[in-house]
């Protein structure tokens, strides 16, 4: 007897209980990926460095923001400044490295222009001969900056959108004012660890496994044990107003359960033993625990690669006094390599027939549904890449 193998299942199709997700070829297409570097990341707050990996005047970073490559500096008096890392006179890209530390000026490699941290141009080979280059003119391209947790949020778009609106309010979505998450006054936290990591999958595709804990039981065993309500498939951030509770008999957020460290201060008793998760679109995930706090930024380079950068944030006398943060790390290091190791196994399937009309979300996480519909709005023309769109 011979079989016919089914259809997929359109959308269409899909019994009342189930909603679809986005089609496999947002996921996999290169001109998808371009609209949303465009449309997305060129037009929204990106949160680029940590302010305080830039702590002397001269340090800078560069970063991948959409299409382009933004340069972050620290200048003489003090302020952390953005730019286009592109040099005026020929285009050439002004620093090469991701990062490091200029005495004084930054200068091209090309031509030897060269420009000082506020971006003015101050110095070229032959420049009193050319009295037509104006040297404020001719001066970096400077990209809107602002700093509010303890990090540098650029945002390449002519009228950048409100950034009280659209990244401070996804926390007051979240956690109902702002003030809550202030309290864990995390520009005053010390790096205790930084791990990047490259996974070789979309960036949507680790937003949505983000959002949703349907699979914090099969991939999550040590979260779960932390953080047991968390086995039940509903995410934090969507249906646990209050943060998750850690379970009974749970010292610390550690990946044994064991005793972390001391209540940061300033954290409201009922932030106490919970855990919070929030996104802020586009591209980080900040996670608070009474002891220390976790960010995540994504830095999306092709339709199917990100990077991710994760921050482990601890009062500075635990950094100082050399405390053993290992156990505290682990936990949401191994959550990450779980995370990311889920998506890089979906990532090669969305090319499949079998993904063409998409897959499908269970009521536990419908709210994908409203993910999906913000992109596909920022992706449509009427939201064009002048639009300064919505949170
Ligand atoms: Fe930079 Fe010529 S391109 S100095
Ligand atoms: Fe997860």
């Amino acid at each position: 007897m011979t079989t016919t193998p089914s259809s997929p299942t359109t959308p269409a199709q899909l019994p009342p209980s189930l909603v679809a997700t986005l089609p496999g070829h947002y996921y996999t297409d290169r001109e998808t990926f371009r609209q949303e570097q465009e449309r997305v990341f060129e037009t929204m707050w990106f949160c680029a460095v940590r302010s305080a990996d830039l702590e002397k005047p001269g340090a800078f970073r560069t970063v991948q923001i959409g299409r382009e490559s933004v340069l972050i500096t620290r200048s003489r008096t003090g302020e952390l400044r953005a730019f286009l890392n592109i040099c005026r006179h020929r285009g050439a890209r002004l620093c090469t490295e991701e990062s490091g530390e200029v005495r004084r000026n930054l200068q091209c490699p090309y031509h030897a222009w060269t420009y000082d941290l506020d971006g003015k141009l101050v110095a070229a080979p032959n420049l009193t001969r050319m009295p037509d280059v104006d040297r404020t003119t001719y001066g970096l391209v400077k990209v809107a900056l602002r700093e509010w947790l303890g990090y540098a949020w650029v945002c390449l778009a002519d009228e950048p959108p409100s950034f009280e609106e659209t990244v401070m309010g996804a926390t007051i979505e979240r956690l109902g004012d702002v003030a809550s998450i202030e309290r864990y006054r995390t520009e005053g936290l010390a790096l205790g660890k930084r791990i990047t990591y490259d996974v070789k999958a979309n960036w949507k595709l680790i937003v949505e496994n983000f959002m949703e804990c349907y699979h914090c039981a099969t991939i999550h065993p040590e979260l779960t044990d932390v953080l047991p309500e968390f086995a039940d498939g509903y995410a934090a951030q969507y249906f646990v107003g209050h943060g998750a509770e850690f379970g009974e008999g749970v010292e610390g957020f550690t990946v044994d359960g064991t005793e972390g460290f001391g209540r940061l201060d300033g954290i409201a008793d009922d932030q106490d033993r919970r855990y919070y998760a929030i996104t802020v679109r586009p591209q980080v995930f900040i996670n608070l625990v009474p002891d220390h706090v976790i960010m995540h930024r994504m830095f999306p380079m092709a339709e199917d690669r990100t990077v991710v950068e994760c921050d482990w944030l601890y009062a500075p006398d635990v950094i100082d006094s050399g405390a053993d943060i290992s156990k505290s790390v682990e936990l949401f290091h191994r959550v990450n390599v779980q995370d990311f190791d889920a998506c890089e196994r979906t990532q090669p399937a969305m090319s499949s027939r079998a993904y063409r009309s998409g897959g499908v979300l269970v009521p536990s996480e419908h709210h994908i549904s409203a993910f999906h519909h913000w992109l596909t709005q920022k992706l449509s023309p009427e939201d064009g890449p002048g639009s300064t769109g919505n949170s």
